[in-house]
Parts: C-alpha cells; sequence; structure tokens
C-alpha cells in the first residue's frame, strides 16, 4: 500500500553535529567559512585550482570529467589547509547515462518501488564518475501542461508526488549515503514554482496559504520528513516574494515549523536574481536577504563571498550566522562519508548501461506508457495475423529525442528505438516498412507525407509515432498551445483516410490537447518520453508481451482555456452537471441568458477532461465490486479497513492500479470533490479476482483549516476505490472527532 508520510509528527529540534565537523569549524577562518557557502561552476582552470587549494570553494557544479573531479577533491582533501572535500553536484534528473522515462512518466507508473530502484541506478552511474549530489526530485505540483518543467514533476496530486519524490529520494540517497553508489537528493523548487502564471516558466506565482499547505507544500514535507539531504530555493516570486528570499519560506516554515536539519541551496543565480525581480537594489542587499531569509549556499552567483564579509563588518549578520549555515554544509560533506575517501587512490572504472539497469530501464518505460484508447481491441497486435506493418513517424527511431529533457549526460547511441526493437521483436515474421512523415515533429512540410501513405497503403496496421521533440518542454520551454505540433495532424488526417488501422504512440513531455485526433485513429498509447530502453518497452505492449498498466498522473485537457483542470478541484456553488450542459453550437436563438443553466464550465467546451488523472487502459478488463468498510464511523485511534473485489474479466493478465479517494463533504474550510489517498499496483491473471484492502488512519483525512493549522473535522465522508478518478463505486463513513 502506499501512502505518504506528509503528516508525521516534527524531529527533535536541535541537531548535533559530530565532533569532526565542531572542531573543523573552529578552525575555520572567515574566508574559508564564506567560501564552503559558494558553489561554483567546475572546470579544469588553473582559477579554480587556485580557490580550491584556498579552501574557498564548498561545491563545484556541472564538472563531468572524472579525472578534473578527481584532481579538485585532491586539491581540495591534501592541499587546502583544512582539508575539506567539495560537493560535486550535477542534474541527474531521470538518469545519467541510463536514462529512464521523464518524471512525469515515472509518475504514471504508479510504481514506487521501481522508481526507487531507477534513482538507485541513476545515483550510482553518477557516482561512478564522482557526483555526489542531485537536484532531484523536482516535486513541485504542476496543474498547468502549458509549463515546459511539468515533465520534471510527478504531476497535480499531492500524495502521488511525495509518494514518488519519497521513492526517488530513498532510491539516491539508499540507506546510508556514505556508501560510495550512493549521492545526496534535493527536493526542489522550494516551493510553487509550478503555479507560474500560464505556465510560462519563472513567472510570478500567487497561492494563498491554505492552498500552498494543502497541496503544494506536503510533497516537500514528506521530502524533509524522510530525510532529504537538501532543499533548492525556488527562482520563482511567491505573493510578491520571491522564495530565495523569502524568510517565512525558508525559516519559519521549513526550519521552525518542520525542524529541517539539511542544507538549503539557491536555484542558479536566484540570489542574484532577487534584485531583478526588484526586491533588492544592490548585489549586497540579495545578499543579506537569501542569507538572513535561510539560503546556506549560493549555487553560481556569488554575492554572498562578494559581500558577506562587509555585511558582518556592518553588524547586519553574525558569524554564528554563518557558522551555522557552514556546519549544514560540513555535516552533509560528513554524511556522504566525503572526509573519509581516499582521493589519492585512482579512480574507479565507470560504471554505465549496465544490462540489468537497461532492465529496469525498460520495466520503467513500460509501466509509465497509459493507453488512453484501443477501439476495436486494435491493440495488441497479433503478428501471426499481419502481413506487413508501417511505422511512421518523426519519433518512430530517433534516439535522442525519446530521451526527453534534462539528459545531460545521456547518450543517442545507447537508446533503442521502437522501430529498431518491432524489428528485432518481429525477425522475419512480419514485414516492417519505415517511414519518417516530417522532418521534425515541429515541421510544417508535407513533403514527406506521399511516402508515408504509400506505406501505410500497402500494410496491414499503421504504427504512427508523433508527439513532441524533447526541446519542446523542460525548463524554459513552455507552449500556449498544446496541440501535436507542426504539421502532425495533417499527416494523421491523411493517414486515416487510407482506411488502415492506426495506432498511435506518442511520445510527449506533457499532457496534449488530443481531441482534435482522437477519432481518427483507432489506439493512443502515451509514451511520455520513454528514454534508452522506450522502443523495447513499447514494442513489448504493442505486440502483447505484457498489457499497459500506466495511469496518468496529470488531467489531459479537451483545450488549452481549460487550464487549469485537475480532478482535486472544489465543488464551487454551481457545479456544471450533464443535464445543465448546452454547448454554444446547441444554444438556441434569443436564449434567455439563465436557460443556460448556470454552472461552472465554459460554453464552447464540455466540462470534463478528455482523460481523467488516474485513467489508463488495459489489455486486461477490470471489474470493481463488493466495496466493503468494517465500520461506518471511525474513532480516534482506530483505523478504517476498506475491502474491493477486482476481477480481470479479459484475457489477457495484466496489472492494474487500484486507486482509493475519499471526499470530505462539509469542511470549515472546502474541501476538493476527490482526494488520491492510497493506491496499491496488483497483478491479476485473466479470469482471476483478488479483494484488495486498505487501510486508513484519521491523520490521513486532516487539512489545513482557516487557521493554517493541520486538522480533522468531524463529520461525513465519501469513499472510492478504482481504476482512476472518475468512478461510481463509493461508501460512505463518518469521522466521529475533530
Ligand atoms: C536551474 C534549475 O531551475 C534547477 O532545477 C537546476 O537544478 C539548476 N538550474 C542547476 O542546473
Amino acid at each position: 500500500m502506499h501512502k505518504p508520510s506528509t503528516f508525521s509528527s516534527p524531529k527533535s529540534a536541535v541537531h548535533q553535529y559530530s565532533k569532526r565537523v565542531t572542531e573543523l569549524i573552529s578552525r575555520m577562518n572567515l574566508q574559508e567559512k564564506i567560501g564552503q557557502l559558494s558553489q561554483v561552476m567546475g572546470n579544469d582552470s588553473q582559477q579554480l585550482a587556485e580557490d580550491v587549494a584556498k579552501g574557498i570553494v564548498g561545491s563545484v557544479i556541472n564538472e563531468v570529467d572524472p579525472k578534473t573531479i578527481l584532481k579538485l577533491q585532491r586539491i581540495a582533501s591534501q592541499k587546502s589547509r583544512l582539508g575539506i572535500p567539495l560537493l560535486v553536484g550535477r542534474d541527474v534528473i531521470h538518469g545519467f547515462k541510463t536514462i529512464f522515462p521523464i518524471p512525469l512518466g515515472q509518475a504514471a507508473s504508479w510504481d514506487p518501488e521501481l522508481i526507487k530502484l531507477a534513482a538507485g541506478i541513476a545515483g550510482s552511474e553518477a557516482a561512478s564518475i564522482g557526483i555526489n549530489w542531485t537536484f532531484a526530485p523536482m516535486i513541485d505540483i504542476s496543474r498547468d501542461p502549458r509549463w515546459g518543467r511539468i515533465a520534471e514533476s510527478f504531476g497535480e496530486d499531492p500524495v502521488l508526488s511525495s509518494v514518488m519524490g519519497v521513492s526517488m529520494i530513498k532510491g539516491f540517497q539508499g540507506e546510508n549515503l556514505k556508501k560510495s553508489n550512493y549521492i545526496a537528493a534535493c527536493a526542489k523548487h522550494f516551493v510553487g514554482y509550478g503555479a507560474s502564471e500560464s505556465g510560462r516558466d519563472y513567472c510570478t506565482t500567487n497561492i494563498p496559504e491554505n492552498e500552498l499547505r494543502n497541496i503544494y507544500l506536503p510533497p516537500f514535507k514528506a521530502a524533509a520528513d524522510a530525510g532529504v539531504a537538501s532543499f533548492m530555493s525556488s527562482f520563482s516570486d511567491l505573493d510578491g516574494l520571491p522564495a530565495s528570499g523569502n524568510k517565512w519560506l525558508l525559516d519559519t516554515i521549513l526550519r521552525k515549523e518542520w525542524q529541517y536539519p539539511g542544507l538549503v541551496v539557491s536555484d542558479w543565480e536566484s540570489i542574484a536574481q532577487l534584485q531583478i525581480h526588484g526586491l533588492t537594489a544592490t548585489p549586497q542587499e540579495s545578499a543579506f536577504t537569501a542569507f538572513d531569509a535561510g539560503v546556506d549556499m549560493e549555487m553560481v552567483s556569488h554575492t554572498y563571498r562578494d559581500h558577506l564579509t562587509t555585511l558582518l563588518n556592518a553588524g547586519k549578520i553574525t558569524e554564528q550566522d554563518i557558522d551555522s549555515k557552514v556546519l549544514r554544509i560540513l555535516d552533509l560533506k560528513e554524511k556522504l562519508g566525503l572526509f573519509e575517501v581516499d582521493f589519492t587512490a585512482d579512480a574507479n572504472q565507470p560504471v554505465f548501461y549496465a544490462n540489468k539497469d537497461l532492465e529496469i530501464a525498460k520495466q520503467l518505460a513500460l509501466k509509465s506508457c497509459v493507453l488512453l484508447q484501443n477501439n476495436n481491441q486494435t491493440l495488441p497486435l497479433h503478428p501471426d495475423q499481419l502481413n506487413s506493418i508501417a511505422v511512421i513517424g518523426p519519433l518512430a527511431n530517433d534516439g535522442y529525442e525519446q530521451l526527453g529533457t534534462w539528459i545531460f549526460d545521456g547518450e543517442a547511441e545507447y537508446s533503442v528505438t521502437l522501430l529498431n526493437a518491432l524489428r528485432r521483436d518481429l525477425g522475419d515474421a512480419v514485414e516492417i516498412k519505415f517511414a519518417k512523415g516530417m522532418t521534425n515533429t515541429r515541421s510544417y512540410g508535407t513533403d514527406l507525407f506521399a511516402e508515408s501513405i504509400r506505406l501505410a497503403e500497402q500494410s496491414d496496421v499503421v504504427i504512427l509515432c508523433l508527439g513532441e521533440e524533447s526541446i519542446l518542454s523542460g525548463e524554459a520551454h513552455s507552449r500556449a498551445e498544446l496541440n501535436l505540433p507542426g504539421n502532425q495532424q495533417l499527416l494523421i488526417e491523411e493517414i486515416a483516410a487510407t482506411g488502415k488501422s492506426i495506432v498511435l504512440v506518442i511520445m510527449a513531455g506533457r499532457p496534449l490537447t488530443l481531441e482534435p485526433i482522437v477519432d481518427k485513429v483507432d489506439s493512443i498509447l502515451f509514451a511520455w518520453h520513454p528514454g534508452t530502453m522506450g522502443g523495447p518497452a513499447i514494442s513489448e505492449l504493442l505486440l502483447g508481451v505484457s498489457s499497459p498498466s500506466g495511469k496518468l498522473p496529470v488531467t489531459f485537457p479537451r483545450k488549452v482555456g481549460q487550464i487549469p483542470i485537475y480532478y482535486n478541484q472544489k465543488h464551487t456553488g454551481k457545479p456544471s452537471t450533464e443535464s445543465q450542459f448546452i454547448h454554444m453550437d446547441n444554444i438556441p436563438e434569443r436564449s434567455p441568458q439563465t436557460s443556460l443553466g448556470m454552472a461552472a464550465t465554459h460554453l464552447d467546451t464540455h466540462f470534463s477532461p478528455l482523460y481523467e488523472f488516474g485513467f489508463g487502459l488495459s489489455y486486461g478488463r477490470f471489474e470493481y465490486s463488493n466495496l466493503t468498510l468494517d465500520k461506518k464511523s471511525l474513532d480516534r485511534g482506530e483505523k478504517l479497513h476498506i475491502k474491493i473485489t477486482v476481477k480481470n474479466t479479459g484475457k489477457y493478465n495484466a496489472e492494474e492500479v487500484v486507486q482509493l479517494y475519499i471526499r470530505d463533504l462539509v469542511g470549515s474550510v472546502t474541501r476538493p470533490v476527490k482526494e488520491l489517498k492510497q493506491f496499491k499496483r496488483i497483478c491479476i491473471n485473466a479470469g482471476s479476482s483478488q479483494v484488495v484492502e486498505f487501510e486508513l488512519a484519521p491523520t490521513e483525512l486532516a487539512f489545513y483549516n482557516r487557521n493554517m493549522e493541520l486538522t480533522n473535522e468531524a463529520g461525513k465522508f465519501h469513499l472510492w476505490v478504482s481504476g482512476s478518478s472518475s468512478s461510481e463505486l463509493m461508501a460512505e463513513f463518518e469521522l466521529t472527532h475533530d
């Protein structure tokens, strides 16, 4: 059973540092202390070597040459006065060399164990060249698919994001950070970055405190409770106070309320950017504001290095304040075992792309694919009934584009593409013809269409592989439209005109508005950017070796204008209902204003999303029945035991993600129409059934009230268990106490 640990009690208040760390800080001079607070670009320059030798660099970022890393660590540990090694940071987001699906795809797997394994592999590959700190997981709640960084997130739900974030942290950090294959993780971006206005990256966010606490903060609280080694302060401006200068966030909430003992690093130059935001007038003010707010280490910009001494001399900050930041950095270095590493020894041979790791990459890609449509059971394909397949599209055989965003160190030549995997899996049994169809996903040229149509006509079935190239999502890659870019829709329409069955495989970094093409194709498999082993995973699904089992971690809108659209919305005073909904095309002439139903909807599109959160089809067919609760009312100290029978009435053995939702009917602040609380991934053979059990504690029903207290409120709840967020099978219970 997967549930977050969001509501666990705070840890002990005073953090104890080791003798080594406290002795070390007592011997450090001011310059060395301030140096520890600086993260600089790694390189092989004479200047950096000298700075490291002087002991005035705490961390380097983005150096990936193992020889240079070792050289810098040797200087730091042997030539600097106090021998303090470096934190070596890198964005290892969804793999280092072996690339796993983008995090949004990983979230679609609803498989925390696999995510943990994948992070373990990513961390261990990175550690093998000397990296000891990654800037992941990104646990920003993302309700806006226009935002390019939704690709790096675990989607829109606080519980799913918490569970996945904690799994990733555990994968990176292991049980003991001292082991050489584990690296420090970083919970980012604290906080609210995903709410950037209109999805434009780096934009303003305005999040009321109640929503912040109930929706945006829980994954970070879960990360803190799970012992994440570091936090990153966001670029974004939260209610007028950029996060990197926001004392309420970094001090009141993170340090005081949550008692978080770890290190807070700024985002890239986000301290210097406080001036660009217009919060501060000078770099010195920026340094003071971030320092005072609670940022320990400055990433890349150097306001701390340039101004902390002046601020100290002016009495604006104290040496004790500096020490408390340095201690957190030294503490992490100690936890990572860096003081015990023998950097004089030759570096180990890096280990990349181990077969067993590629298998995990394939498994995760396989479980992350979401089957959105399967008309006439076009999938799985039956090779024994086929003579030829046309594989068409710019993403069918492009090892680079299937990797997705944030793959600094990924190598396209190790990718196995869908075309190659299908050829390997089908051998000579079925003829496979390939046409790229378009030069890239954004092109408008139609020159390559004719060949694609010809191949489609000559084949029994068409597999179209379309979507978005990697460059269309990720940091600073937001979109205003969410359609299939370029002339992809036209390509689909022209191939559909051949009358052949079409299986559409989409690789993309975000939900797309697929409404205009759903009736032009038979099946749609949404593969996100699936990573190095995307091809074999998709091939296995198309050929029915495995059944699709991914579920959407984010709502797919019909139209961009519906955004933000998410399943855990509020009920409103005038909820939209089917009986009230009239599309504007059907409004009779001169209808009076009040004849339209007066509900919370648009006139030009249905109020529902195209595909809801938690949705995903399977080759199995799951029937849910006998939802039973062991009690009707839940007292203090009790747990609600829930049982449901899930039967696979289909012909294929398949995995299913069983999801438990609740609704708190009346609250002192309005509660969402549904809230995911727990989930379980199960495997059911064709024709078999399984009783799935959950146990729900009152703490999981708690929420932040109007006074911003985490509280339970007595009253009635609805409870659903199903394979998506839209379910009919409901039970009711009552919580007896506040
Ligand atoms: C900026 C990004 O916002 C952050 O996520 C990343 O970790 C840093 N750059 C370092 O590359």
